[in-house]
């Protein structure tokens, strides 16, 4: 991501949690504000709580393979004014909301069976013609069928217990406190990005990524996130938190079922060529996941995470590959993580256990000249 998409996307954040109520009433996003209360021009989603605005953005986004500007008008500052009509797209998009809602009311008692990810399949334009035949979609079908439906499946704990063991097991964790990962993303189109990721047990964590002219960094100091590029630093909005807060806890691999609320194996599949053991897995705020465990070495080998939004689910696969021993500790060099957006690869080129780290750098930084 360039630095202009960067700016411009923190600023859509930014303006998506910032109310027009001024003053001392401040609203804020919450389940309990309705999105009419909180936003300037909702026509379709009113009696929406507020808080679900933006994932319902990210959904029709998805769907359709856009971004927020396919529909929104933009400025060169940022701040985009997103409460404007003037794009076609966004009136079209309130008419197919108003559709949707219907075909399930009519059809489907009311359940989101057709969403628009159904008909526009990640394009603007639907196609009225039936696919033809592709090698990929035909590996990708024949990738997620269930292997062996009627063997009997292992128990969750030995899934887990095999996985821990294959990972290094708690020996090897308790004796590490920090950690230091170097590496580079890589994303078709653009020059390779590197990064350095600290961590200091328990949670804290800060990444640095980068950029043509500059650099950007997401703290977390084991109880608030930030993003800084430069000038000062921004908090993190909610669902970014939450993602940070999981992504910094330097037990997260060994402690893999704190993250839900319910986790269960519910089959055998093949995932590139090898036979693994799913399970999924859910969490608050409506998450799922889904996790492929090798069934020979026990190591995770893909994970699908899902995300509910008022009109559906929003799918995230990240492949883990490359795993080497660092210190006891098992880790996958190579991550690859595909979502709507597109493909972005990590690799890993350096992993250093237990250096000295300042506990002081995953503090926000003080936003300067304001
Ligand atoms: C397919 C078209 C489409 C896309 C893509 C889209 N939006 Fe929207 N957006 C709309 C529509 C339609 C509304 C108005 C909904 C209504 O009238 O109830 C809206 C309203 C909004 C509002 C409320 C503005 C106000 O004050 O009234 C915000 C904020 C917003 N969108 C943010 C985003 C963000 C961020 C993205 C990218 C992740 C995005 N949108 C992508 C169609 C879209
Ligand atoms: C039943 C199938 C169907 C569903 C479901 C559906 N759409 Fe569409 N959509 C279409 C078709 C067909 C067109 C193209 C119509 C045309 O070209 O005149 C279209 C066109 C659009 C366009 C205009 C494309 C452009 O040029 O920008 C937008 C925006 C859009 N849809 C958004 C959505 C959103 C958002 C949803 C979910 C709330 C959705 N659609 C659900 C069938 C669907």
């Amino acid at each position: 991501m360039d630095r202009t998409r960067l700016l411009a996307l923190v600023s859509v954040m930014t303006l998506a949690g910032a109310s027009h109520a001024t003053g001392e009433q401040r609203l804020k996003a919450s389940d309990d504000v309705s999105a009419e209360a909180f936003f300037k021009n909702i026509q379709v989603l009113k009696g929406v709580p507020s808080s679900k605005l933006i994932g319902a953005m990210n959904f029709m986004a998805a769907s359709l393979g856009v971004r927020c500007e396919h529909c929104h008008v933009t400025t060169e500052t940022g701040n985009w004014p997103m409460e404007k009509d003037d794009k076609k797209a966004k009136r079209t998009a309130r008419e197919m909301i108003a559709m949707v809602r219907e075909i399930n009311r009519a059809n489907f008692n009311g359940r989101d069976e057709v969403t628009c990810a159904t008909c526009h399949h990640g394009k603007v334009k639907p196609s009225t013609r039936p696919p033809l035949w592709s090698a990929s979609a035909a590996a990708a079908e024949s990738a997620v069928a269930p292997l062996e439906p009627g063997a009997p499946l292992p128990k969750l704990d030995e899934v887990l217990a095999k996985y821990r063991a294959a990972i290094g097991g708690e020996e090897a964790f308790s004796k590490l406190h920090s950690r230091e990962l170097k590496g580079s993303i890589e994303r078709a189109g653009a020059p390779p990005q590197s990064f350095v990721i600290e961590q200091l047990a328990p949670d804290k964590y800060r990444a640095t990524f980068s950029l043509p002219d500059g650099s950007f960094t997401r703290g977390f100091d084991g109880r608030s996130g930030w993003n800084s590029m430069g000038k000062g630093a921004s908090p993190m909005e909610a669902g970014e938190l939450a993602e940070t807060r999981l992504q910094a806890d330097f037990r997260r691999d060994l402690d893999l079922p704190k993250e839900f609320d319910t986790f269960v194996v519910t089959g055998r599949v093949k995932v590139e060529e090898r036979a693994a053991i799913e399970a999924i897995g859910r969490g608050p705020g409506g998450k799922r996941a889904r996790i492929d465990f090798d069934a020979e070495t026990g190591l995770v080998l893909r994970r699908t995470d899902e995300t509910e939004t008022l009109f559906g689910w929003i799918p995230v696969e990240t492949s883990y590959s490359d795993y080497r021993i660092v210190d006891g500790v098992r880790f996958p060099f190579t991550v690859r993580k595909v979502s709507s957006r597109g493909e972005e690869i990590r690799r890993f080129s350096q992993v250093r256990n237990n250096l000295e780290i300042d506990p002081k750098i995953f503090a926000m930084p003080a936003q300067k000249g304001s």
